[in-house]
């Protein structure tokens, strides 16, 4: 093998010694601004494995002297942050609702607040925005089965409905068709009468002997919850049955299975969960939805039932001709 590498005559530069069919490879070296750069990364690589945690060992990794944790950072920024919203949670946790409305700050922070635990906690099953889904209510609406209030809905939110909670919401509507208090027969005559006396009627037209007959039922079997013009109860959390608003589905089948399952739908209760301060967000936040109440309740729906009627109709107006869940 030569010593001297041969020098390309044209551009001065020696060769590799390889050679394609008389083509030569130069053997060019590398740019210095290139060079040094190269030989900074590996002594600013190296000062980093000093200063920072780099290195995996089988039982952790190398911490570095300046000992810089993000994990520890964040946890410090969190504690911060928490403990500057304190004084908010506190102030929030006494506040009713002219008091939040009337302090900007307070309204703004009760908001933000309820909106993003209303995303973790509670969109799963009443969805984004309170828009409900089948056996889920809308809360977005101004229909409500246990009460609008903020009262109402910061009490719903506590205990729950028929939740673990000692003081839940509690009622259940019996299965009159799968436990046999009611004949197949009268369950349907009865389905036919709800139907009747709700504003469903103009769309599904209930067969009016059926319904005549499914009156009687209705007074021995469900008026003691749902009242005796249907206006419903919020004490029993049993819903009106003459707007056009569905919990569980706005066809005849539906309305029917109902009556026969008479399901009885869970909502966790959360008092344990979220603080007071959190909790008052969360009603205030559902409460701004649309249909909050004024905190002086109405008149109860079952003994006014034309009040009811008109408490609902902003709803209907919504859904024209259509039936809605609630
Ligand atoms: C596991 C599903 C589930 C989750 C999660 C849930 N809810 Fe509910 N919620 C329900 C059901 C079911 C009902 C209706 C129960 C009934 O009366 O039949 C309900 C009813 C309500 C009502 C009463 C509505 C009315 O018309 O009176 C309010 C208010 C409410 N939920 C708020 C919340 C808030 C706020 C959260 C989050 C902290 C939440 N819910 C999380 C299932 C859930
Ligand atoms: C012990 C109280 C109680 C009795 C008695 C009762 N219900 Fe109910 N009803 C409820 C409750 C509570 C609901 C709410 C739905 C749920 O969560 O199961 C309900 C819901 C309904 C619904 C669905 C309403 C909606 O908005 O989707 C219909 C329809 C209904 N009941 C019809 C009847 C009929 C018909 C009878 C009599 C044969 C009856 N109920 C007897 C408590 C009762």
């Amino acid at each position: 093998m030569a010593n001297e590498r041969e020098r390309d005559a044209h551009s001065g530069t020696e060769t590799t010694g390889h050679e394609w069919d008389g083509l030569k490879e130069l053997d060019t070296p590398l740019p210095r601004w290139w060079l040094y750069i190269f030989y900074a990364s590996i002594v600013a690589s190296i000062v980093y494995w000093v200063l920072m945690p780099a290195w995996p060992l089988v039982n952790g990794y190398t911490h570095g002297i300046l000992n810089q944790s993000d994990r520890r950072n964040v946890a410090v920024e969190v504690q911060a942050l928490q403990t500057a919203r304190t004084p908010m949670f506190e102030r929030l946790a006494t506040a009713d609702v002219a008091a939040i409305n009337a302090d900007p700050q307070l309204q703004e922070f009760a908001r933000a607040a309820g909106e993003s635990v209303f995303g973790d906690y509670c969109r799963t099953c009443h969805g984004a925005g309170g828009v409900g889904a089948p056996g889920y209510p809308v809360l977005a609406d101004d229909v409500w089965i246990w009460g609008g209030t903020m009262a109402d809905i910061e009490h719903t939110i506590r205990v729950g409905i028929r939740s673990t909670h000692p003081e839940t919401r509690m009622s259940a509507m019996p299965a009159f068709g799968r436990d046999g208090i009611l004949t197949p027969a009268q369950v349907g005559d009865v389905s036919e009468y709800v139907i009747s006396i709700s504003a469903a009627n103009s769309r599904l037209h209930a067969d009016a002997a059926a319904a005549a007959r499914g009156a009687t039922v209705f007074q021995e079997q469900c008026a003691a919850c749902h009242g005796a013009t249907g206006a419903g109860d919020r004490a029993v959390g049993a819903p009106s049955l003459t707007d056009d608003v569905w919990l569980y589905g706005n066809s005849r089948e539906e309305i029917r299975r109902q009556v026969e399952l008479g399901r009885g739908g869970v909502m966790p209760t959360w008092e344990a969960r979220f603080d007071p301060g959190t909790i008052r967000a969360l009603a205030y936040y559902v409460h701004e939805m649309g249909g909050g109440e004024p905190d002086a309740p109405p008149a109860p729906a079952a003994t006014q039932p034309t009040a009811a009627d008109a408490s609902v109709a902003p709803a209907q107006s919504t859904n024209a001709g259509g039936g809605a869940t609630r």
